[in-house]
């Protein structure tokens, strides 16, 4: 097993009109040995770039990776003892499931009864026992991506890396699958790299989220970290589902202004006082996910009046959109709570579930407002 550090990496692709593409920009990373991180982020964002070039598979333009403090940048990929399921799957057509599966084993020891029962095993496994004399070509694309996986696992790397693996699947055979990776992760921590673009497999198999955007990392942290203390406004919006509300406002003598207000949020002095000196115009955002925003109980001071425009039942929650001074509230309720069209809600949320965030940079400037 191994530790895998990232110093500096890029990435840029030359184009065919002359012009470039930075794929990965410069990527400061370690993640531990026996850690699972996952990578996520939009589309176009580097994730599969960063990591081939883990992997060996695709050059840095600059920049250096480390296995257990070892470069290994100029390592070619068989010799890095990796082993990885790609987002488009490569198995053999001609070869059946089960020669594809041992074809993982291909530097190895490929023969005898020992490897017969690993092959099985890795086929129960990812449940594809039946397919074994079956060709790609005859299976679904989820059969597929199991056999791909199956054959991965087959092989003892030191670093597992892993592109989508489990995004041909559907709804439920990926829950098992990803119940089954993180069992094999609690048996056999190896050190994983996980890309995905589902938020739970992030939040339910890592030890680490890693955040990027346009070719670099946002935020590395455990999924609650991440969730609670988002480093900057785009991780905010990125992580959560619906999205987190972000309404813009001023920090000025001693309170939060916004238009969408009907009054005025107390700060403390101190965050008064840096918000006066690192933030320009003292313009913020006003991060509130919308499971905090609630609607006031009688008595009790709204901070935001609006009408409901539409919502959406998701079973356990309904979405609630809340139009307000021409901005829009997400508000999550209960299941049992069934607005109509038009209904006004007077919404509230305290302090502490506020994140503040400096509207120029993004940056936070905190992820639980204190009350004065
Ligand atoms: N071989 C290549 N030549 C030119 N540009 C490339 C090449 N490979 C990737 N890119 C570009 O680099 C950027 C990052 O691509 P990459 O495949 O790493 O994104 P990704 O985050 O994996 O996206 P997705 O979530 O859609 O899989 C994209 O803009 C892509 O078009
Ligand atoms: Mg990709």
């Amino acid at each position: 097993m191994a530790s895998v550090e990232c110093i500096d990496l890029r990435r840029v692709f030359e184009l065919s009109d002359g012009g470039e593409e930075v794929a990965v920009n410069s990527i400061d990373v370690t993640i531990e040995e026996g850690e699972f991180a996952t990578v996520v982020g939009p589309s176009g964002c580097g994730k599969t770039t960063f990591l081939r070039m883990i992997a060996g598979l695709e050059t840095p333009t600059s920049g250096d990776i480390l296995f257990d403090g070892e470069d290994v940048t100029d390592v070619s990929s068989q010799n890095r003892g990796i082993s990885m399921v790609f987002q488009s799957i490569a198995l053999f057509p001609f070869k059946t499931v089960e020669d594809n599966i041992r074809y993982g084993l291909k530097y190895a020891d490929a023969e005898g009864e020992e490897v017969d029962s690993r092959v099985s095993e890795m086929a129960e496994m990812v449940g594809i026992t039946e397919l074994l004399n079956k060709k790609p070509p005859q299976l679904s694309g989820g059969q597929q991506q199991r056999a791909a996986l199956a054959r991965a696992l087959i092989r003892d790397p030191e670093v597992f890396l892993l592109d989508e693996p489990l995004s041909d699947l559907d709804a439920k055979l990926k829950s098992k699958m990803r119940t089954e990776l993180k069992e094999l992760h609690q048996m056999l921590p190896k050190t994983t790299i996980y890309v995905t673009h589902d938020q739970v497999e992030a939040m339910t198999l890592s030890d680490s989220v890693i955040v990027m955007n346009d070719g670099e990392i946002m935020q590395k942290s455990p999924p609650d970290e991440i969730y609670d203390h988002p480093q900057n406004a785009f991780v905010a919006r990125f992580i959560g589902s619906p999205t987190i509300n972000m309404i813009k406002g001023t920090v000025e003598d001693g309170v939060i202004t916004a238009d969408l207000f009907n009054r005025p949020l107390p700060v403390t002095a101190e965050l008064q006082e840096t918000v006066d000196r690192e933030v320009e115009n003292n313009e913020v955002l006003v991060g509130v996910r919308p499971n905090e925003v609630n609607k006031v109980s009688d008595g009790e001071d709204s901070i935001i009046t609006g009408s409901v425009r539409i919502y959406e039942q998701m079973g356990d929650e309904n979405i609630v959109y809340v139009e307000s001074s021409d901005e829009e509230i997400r508000v999550s309720i209960p299941p049992n709570d069934i607005p109509e069209p038009d209904d006004q809600f007077d919404l509230t949320f305290t302090h502490e579930d506020v994140h503040l965030f400096d509207a120029s940079t993004e940056e936070v400037i905190t992820n639980e407002l204190t009350r004065p």
